[in-house]
């Protein structure tokens, strides 16, 4: 796969992916990052990448002309390839999403800087808009990382074991199930027995029924689009089932209290 990313500060890029798997998928070949700073295209003294808005009000906008001449120098006129402008208006950057964006064989990433980007450049040049987020960062290089880093993971060779990204949080629909290594005892907190058993099936079924736990007790709304049997359509009513019991038992938090709470 090959990514061009254009920005206005590309020395932020090489640290990261000169790190551990994403180094190892470029050094085989599986990744390409060409990098190139939008200030290369920029033709006055200056190298200006920015001016005022029109209509006045406060903040600066990236000129439209360095990023269109960089972006068609680099991939024609007009480009032949995805062009994926990172900014918090954009559409929610998921794990389906990178699946998607793992099946391409070459795209761009724009980071934007500054207060916004010449509507131009999003009406004109820009395929997709993604954002990695609701808030928003000083740029766009740091998005442009994660979704450079969500998507290699996912390439074929990438990691060691092949079903590894299908395992993934998200990616099966649920969060994962805890994980734990050695010591089975540390400061006296006990690994579950279960997973010291050598018991196959039973490890499975503990696994299966911790990812559903953990899904329905921090993430709830991805149960509604997650494939489920019926062996976990019937875990999680007895997960409900426990927790209405658990709340019957409580005094009603709202009912007047009977002894008027203690002075402090
Ligand atoms: N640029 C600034 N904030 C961003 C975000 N949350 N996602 C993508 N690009 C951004």
């Amino acid at each position: 796969m090959r990514v061009d990313v254009f920005t206005l500060f590309p020395e932020v890029f090489e640290p990261y992916l000169n790190l551990s798997i994403l180094a190892r998928a470029r050094q085989k070949g599986l990744l390409e990052v060409h990098l190139h700073n939008i200030r290369d295209w920029a033709t006055d003294r200056h190298r200006t990448v920015d001016d005022e808005p029109y209509g006045g009000g406060g903040g600066m906008v990236m000129k439209p002309e360095p990023i269109f001449a960089a972006v068609e120098d680099v991939l024609g006129r007009p480009p032949q390839v995805p062009v994926i402008l990172l900014t918090p208006q954009g559409r929610p950057f998921t794990q389906k999403v990178a699946w998607e964006m793992a099946q391409w064989p070459h795209f761009a990433l724009i980071a934007g800087r500054y207060e916004g980007i010449d509507e131009r450049v999003r009406q004109h040049l820009v395929t997709d808009e993604l954002s990695i987020g609701d808030y928003v960062l000083t740029g766009g290089e740091l998005p442009a990382l994660v979704v450079i880093d969500a998507v290699t993971r996912l390439l074929p060779g990438v990691l060691g074991d092949p079903e590894a990204p299908h395992k993934d949080s998200f990616s099966a629909g649920l969060l994962e199930h805890p994980h734990y290594t050695r010591p089975a005892a540390f400061r006296g907190w006990r690994v579950p027995e279960v997973l010291l058993s050598g018991h196959h099936a039973e490890i499975a079924r503990w696994r299966r029924q911790e990812a559903l736990r953990r899904t329905w007790e921090r993430r709830p709304d991805l149960l509604a689009h997650a494939r489920l049997s019926d062996e976990d359509r019937a875990f999680l009513a007895r997960l409900e089932a426990q927790r209405r019991a658990a709340a019957d038992a409580r005094p009603d938090a709202d009912a007047p209290s009977p002894t008027p709470p203690e002075e402090a």
